[in-house]
C-alpha cells in the first residue's frame, strides 16, 4: 500500500524503514535549492526532506524559510517536509515548531550521554504534544577534515548499547549514530563502520538516520539503507555542483544578470539530487 502524500516525517521514514529504501533530506541554502528539491521530489515521486540549519535560517530568515516551504507544499503531491537540520538548542527547536516546521534535529551529541538524553528528551516531550517528529544524535558526526587516530574514531563513533538506552529514553522517531561518515568533502574513501551499524539496528529498532551523504561511494549508501538507514542528508554535494556552474557561468564577463548563472545552477542540482534519490530507492513510492 502507497502511503498516504500528506505523510509525516515519522510516517515516511517508517515506510522507508520497511520497505528497504531512504528518503533524502537535502539541505535548503536559499530559494534556488528549494525548488530544485521540491521539483523533483515530484518528478520522480517520491517524499523528500527539506533540511534547514541553523546558519541557513539566519541566511534566508526564518519567516521566509517557512513562507517558502509552505508555497511548495500547497501545491506538492508527495510528502514535502521541513525539518530543522542539527537544531542546537531547546529554544531553537521550540522556535521552529512554533513557525510551523515538521520536524526537527535536536543535536545534543557534545553533551554527555546522561546529559544528551535528558535535554533530547526535553525537545521530545515538547515536540510531540505539538505533533512535531524528532531525530536525535549519538556520537559525534565529525567535519570531513577531522585527522583522528583509530582510538579517538572509535571513541567518536556511537556505541551500541548506549544508543540503545538513548533511543527508548528518549523517545525519538529517528536516531543519527555517528558511524564514520562526516560532513563535507571527504579525504580518502569513508571508512563507515557497518558491524556497528547492524549492531545498533537490531537494538533501537527505528528509523536509522546517515549524515555526510555527499561521497560515500553507492555501494556503501546501499548497505547503510539494507541496515536500516531510511534517511539520508546530502548538503556538500548540491553546493559544489551549485557553485561550479555559477562559476562556469560567469566565465563570460557579458552575464550580470542574476537568473543566467543561478537559473543554470538550479537546474544543475536537480541532476544531482535525481541521482541520489534513485540511489535511495525512494523515486515511485507516491
Ligand atoms: P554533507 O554536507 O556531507 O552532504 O552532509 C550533510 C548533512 O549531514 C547535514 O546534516
Amino acid at each position: 500500500m502507497k502511503v498516504s502524500p500528506k505523510a509525516s516525517f515519522k510516517e515516511v521514514l517508517t515506510d522507508g524503514y520497511q520497505n528497504g529504501y531512504a528518503v533524502g533530506q537535502f539541505n535548503v541554502n536559499g530559494l534556488e535549492y528549494l525548488q530544485a528539491i521540491v521539483e523533483v521530489a515530484e518528478e520522480e515521486r517520491s517524499a523528500v526532506i527539506l533540511g534547514v540549519s541553523e546558519g541557513a535560517m539566519k541566511y534566508v530568515g526564518l519567516d521566509y524559510t517557512v513562507a517558502l516551504a509552505n508555497a511548495a507544499k500547497l501545491k506538492a503531491t508527495v510528502p514535502v517536509i521541513l525539518h530543522l537540520d542539527h537544531g542546537p538548542n531547546f529554544d531553537i527547536v521550540m522556535k521552529c515548531v512554533r513557525h510551523g516546521f515538521d520536524a526537527v534535529m535536536f543535536d545534543g551529541s557534545h553533551y554527555p550521554l546522561a546529559e544528551n538524553i535528558a535535554r533530547t528528551k526535553q525537545v521530545v516531550d515538547a515536540c510531540h504534544a505539538a505533533g512535531v517528529d524528532v531525530e536525535g544524535e549519538l556520537g559525534r558526526i565529525g567535519g570531513a577534515e577531522d585527522d583522528l587516530s583509530v582510538d579517538e574514531r572509535e571513541a567518536t563513533l556511537a556505541q551500541p548499547d548506549e544508543a540503545r538506552e538513548f533511543a527508548f529514553a528518549t523517545g525519538v522517531d529517528a536516531f543519527a549514530p555517528a558511524i564514520g561518515s562526516a560532513h563535507g568533502h571527504y579525504k580518502g574513501k569513508p571508512q563507515l563502520d557497518f558491524d556497528r551499524l547492524a549492531a545498533i539496528r537490531e537494538l533501537v529498532g527505528r528509523p536509522l538516520v546517515l549524515h555526510g551523504g555527499t561521497g560515500i561511494p553507492d555501494e556503501d549508501i546501499q548497505q547503510a539503507i539494507r541496515l536500516g538507514v531510511s534517511k539520508i542528508n546530502v548538503n556538500t554535494e548540491n553546493q559544489s555542483e551549485f557553485t561550479r556552474v555559477v562559476r562556469q557561468s560567469l566565465e563570460d564577463p557579458k552575464v550580470f544578470d542574476p537568473r543566467k548563472y543561478l537559473g543554470p545552477a538550479r537546474t544543475a542540482i536537480k541532476e544531482t539530487i535525481r541521482t541520489k534519490i534513485r540511489l535511495f530507492g525512494s523515486n515511485g513510492r507516491y
